[in-house]
């Protein structure tokens, strides 16, 4: 595991350990922090995880014309990223990530655990069609037991993505290992990795259902 400045090799784990981002992550952890304040933190700490998974985007020289002069100055290079939701609680990432990149574009997977099993359900898939051609940041706020992220991996792997990301907020080590034992060459990017799962599959310390406290369905 490494912190955000330093280079990413296949199979990685980048903490975002940025004072902002702890100090952020750590009030939406309080039982006591309302839904609202708990939308606007996922927000803006996605803001910021997007900055570090953004960081190796490729870039190209293009001409443009200053208020002075011509010049040569480096803009993104090739089609538009795609940032992909896990649903429903991925949606909290994507708001900040597209204050970051609002020209990206946007899948959504649809994936609900099975409570007995923990197992993966796929219901709900619509992606952009030309995914061979784009690089992929997939977003989910907890990486628990992995099975979600794995299945959404396969999915984007099997449609060809030309590379893709994993951003969440917390994740558990249980879930890095599963996810990095069936894709080791997509790189994990979080907040925080926690102690571990409990016997429902909800990580500690954690922060809850992420789900149920963006929406205040519980
Ligand atoms: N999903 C959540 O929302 N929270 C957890 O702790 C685990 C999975």
């Amino acid at each position: 595991m490494h912190n955000a400045s330093s280079p990413r090799a296949p199979g990685s784990v980048t903490l975002v350990d940025h004072p902002l981002v702890q100090h952020k992550l750590s009030l939406m952890r309080a039982a006591d922090t309302s839904t609202s304040k708990f939308r606007r933190l996922m927000r803006e700490v996605s803001l910021l995880l997007g900055y570090e998974a953004t960081r190796d985007l490729a870039l190209e020289m293009t001409e443009i014309v200053t208020p002075l002069e011509p010049a040569r100055v480096p803009v993104l290079a090739g089609k538009k990223l795609c940032l992909v939701s896990i649903l429903r609680a991925g949606n909290g990432i994507l708001d900040g990530m597209l204050d970051l990149v609002p020209s990206a574009r946007v899948g959504h997977i649809g994936i609900y655990r099975e409570p007995r099993t923990l197992g993966a359900v796929e219901y709900y898939l619509k992606l952009p069609e030309d995914l061979a051609e784009r690089d992929v940041i997939l977003v989910d706020p907890m990486l628990a037991t992995g099975n979600s992220a794995v299945a959404a991996i396969s999915r984007l792997v099997e449609l060809r993505a030309r590379s893709i990301k994993f951003v969440c907020l917390v994740a558990a080590p249980e879930g890095i290992e599963q996810l990095h034992r069936v894709f080791p060459e997509v790189a994990i990017v979080t907040a925080c990795v926690d102690r571990c799962l409990n016997e429902h599959g909800y990580i500690l310390p954690g922060l809850g259902d992420a789900g149920d406290r963006l929406f205040g369905t519980k």
